[in-house]
């Protein structure tokens, strides 16, 4: 049975990846911190596995006794990340330098696996283009707007810097999903009859339900690709509009329209972030997502990942948006 180490498998994504490892019939090492909550990880057949990426000694330790022990893993997907912080320098800390921990502790202690997959991000490179509207591309110069979008794209330069380094790099979009908790916010505001937009300006987007972006990440164990990097979207284009108009649709909710302008929602950003640093808790609006939200051209393009591994995502917007809110109202959360 081959294994599998997934970084940062408490949270969304990470715990979804396992669930499809788990289906694929790998056997599951699940990477998590000391403090990290496990109420998604009950399958018997997961294997826990504690690991401090901040603390490299400790990291090799566990990697000279894990590939004394098992073996190597065969596959590692490396997904652990911050999204929001109240600390710009917490993204380059935990983005860059404890992926960087880990890499260099898998050359080191000589565990590197048939394929490491990295989750980075679309923000690694930044949005399109204002005037013309047209997605950004793997050729395109990367010019991330937020301090997360660089230290997505430090750890991807690190990456492509190894030589023979099996480093395959996914850019997913927006990913929604049970268990996602931002996008939440504005169900939550729909299910409240309110529906708030930032500026007028109209903003393309794009999205990848959860459910097809691990089916193509655990998927692509069986490729012959093990380098190079890929965006990864639903392959539609959206407007923010849009996206509000399907949740009220599924909810069958009418709302009142706020739109808070620019010159007022960036004041707010600095209030929000302000106040997330002396409660400790992190807003979601907070000046660094202010920069991405502000963006109104965040089209990519995917055509690489739908042709080089035959990726075909079954979800649209709509019908991933059903099978959320299915699950949010199942779960009590609206
Ligand atoms: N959600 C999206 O739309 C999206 C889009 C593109 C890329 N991504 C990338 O996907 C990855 C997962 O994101 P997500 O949306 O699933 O976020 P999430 O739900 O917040 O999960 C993040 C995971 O990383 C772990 N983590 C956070 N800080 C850590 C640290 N200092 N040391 C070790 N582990 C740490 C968390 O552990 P705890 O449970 O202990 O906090 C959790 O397991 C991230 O790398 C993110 O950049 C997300």
């Amino acid at each position: 049975m081959k294994k599998v180490l997934i970084t940062g498998s408490s949270g969304f994504i990470g715990s979804h990846l396992v669930d499809e490892a788990l289906l694929r019939g790998y056997d599951v090492y699940a990477g998590i911190r000391r403090t990290s909550k496990q109420h998604y990880l009950t399958d018997p057949r997961i294997n826990i596995i504690e690991l401090d990426l901040s603390d490299k000694n400790k990291l090799k330790d566990k990697f000279t006794r894990l590939q004394r022990d098992s073996g190597t893993f065969d596959y590692i997907i490396h997904n652990a990340g911050i999204t929001k912080s109240n600390n710009k320098s917490e993204f380059d800390t935990v983005n860059y330098g404890f992926s960087k921990n880990l890499i260099d502790t898998l050359i080191e202690t000589e565990s590197i696996p048939t394929r490491f997959v990295y989750i980075s991000s679309l923000a690694a490179i930044g949005p399109g283009s204002n005037n013309t509207n047209e997605p950004v591309t793997k050729n395109d110069i990367p010019h991330p707007v937020s301090y997360y979008g660089k230290s997505k794209l430090k750890t991807e330069t690190y990456i492509k810097s190894l030589k023979k380094f099996p480093g395959l790099i996914f850019r997913p979009t927006g990913v929604y999903g049970p268990r996602e908790k931002d996008y939440l916010i504005m169900y939550k505001m729909i299910n409240r009859k309110i529906e708030s937009y930032i500026g007028s300006d109209k903003q393309l987007l794009t999205f990848v339900y959860i459910k097809d972006l691990v089916r193509l990440i655990v998927g692509s164990f069986n490729s012959e690709i093990s380098n190079g990097e890929y965006f990864v979207t639903d392959g539609d284009s959206y407007t923010t509009h849009e996206f509000s108009s399907i949740v009220k649709k599924i909810l069958n909710k009418k709302t009142i329209k706020l739109v808070v302008p620019k010159s007022v929602a960036l004041p707010v950003s600095y209030i929000a972030g302000a106040v997330s640093k002396l409660t400790g808790n992190v807003s979601t609006l907070n000046p660094e997502k202010y920069k991405e939200l502000s963006c109104t051209n965040w089209l990519c393009d995917a055509n690489d990942t739908f042709k080089d591994f035959d990726f075909k995502p079954e979800y649209n917007l709509f019908k991933g948006l059903l099978e959320t809110l299915d699950w949010c109202k199942q779960s009590n959360l609206l």
